[in-house]
């Protein structure tokens, strides 16, 4: 087992780089690579994303596919990932999708200063875990990996993104470039500022291109740990 999760970071952006609309939740997969995605989900142990996502998209974050649920079960799994979120404030609802559907377990990180408040909201439907003053993603992998997390999916906001990326905690980067402009810059972006470890100076490995309909993949390899498929 592995000291921190092999992490996974996949993103689907407009061409001008952004995530959604400031409005309302933004479709920029295809089917073709939905299901892709649904393929990348069911080969992780854990899902994680920020709590303006589970508010903002209620996403359910389960296998789609029942032969890659079957294949799990078959395997002793869960039919679904595990369900990370992490929060500050601790306002998230426990009747939203991230915690009412799937078998696996649910996790929420939560900044010890609320967490009085998060068990209480939360402590029904997910499992409260004491994230220190503020959260931070390398102790916070290293705990799901003592969890048993040895492959970790990081699935969005831009916020997640841009702390997963400045710790170096990425290994495996999709970026899915969507044909379509958002010119908003109210609109989440793939990331926020940052000093990112990949610069002119040093760039990071682009491992493969995929066209996929409509939409193009892009992998990057960002660690020795990359694993190509
Ligand atoms: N295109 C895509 O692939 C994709 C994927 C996912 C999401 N999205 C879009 O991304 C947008 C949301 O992105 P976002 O950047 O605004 O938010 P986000 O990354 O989803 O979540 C940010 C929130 O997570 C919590 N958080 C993050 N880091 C924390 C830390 N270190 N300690 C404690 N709490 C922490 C905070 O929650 P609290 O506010 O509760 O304290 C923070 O407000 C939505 O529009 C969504 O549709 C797009």
């Amino acid at each position: 087992m592995r000291d921190r999760p092999y992490t996974l970071l996949s993103c689907s952006v407009s061409i001008d780089g952004y995530i959604g609309s400031a409005e309302s939740r933004l479709l920029l997969s295809n089917d073709a690579d939905f299901d892709r995605v649904d393929a990348v989900r069911a080969s992780c142990d854990a899902i994680l994303i920020g709590a303006a996502t589970v508010r903002s998209d209620n996403p359910r974050l389960l296998v789609h596919s029942q032969a890659r649920r079957d294949e799990r079960a078959a395997r002793g799994l869960a039919p679904s990932p595990m369900k990370v979120t992490v929060t500050g404030r601790a306002e998230l609802d426990a009747r939203a999708d991230f915690f009412t559907t799937g078998e696996a377990e649910k996790l929420v990180y939560c900044a010890s200063p609320r967490i009085r408040e998060a068990r209480a909201r939360l402590g029904q439907v997910a499992t409260v875990v004491d994230g220190g003053d503020n959260v931070e993603m390398r102790r916070l992998s290293t705990d799901l990996a003592a969890r048993g997390v040895d492959r970790l999916m990081v699935e969005g906001g831009g916020t997640v993104h841009t702390q997963f990326l400045t710790a170096d905690l990425v290994d495996e980067l999709q970026l899915v470039v969507a044909p379509v402009f958002v010119g908003d810059s109210h609109a989440p972006r793939f990331v926020r500022d940052g000093f990112f470890p990949w610069n002119p100076a040093r760039r990071a490995t682009l491992a493969a291109v995929r066209q996929i309909g409509d939409v193009v993949l892009l992998r990057y390899a960002l660690s020795a740990r990359f694993e190509d498929e």
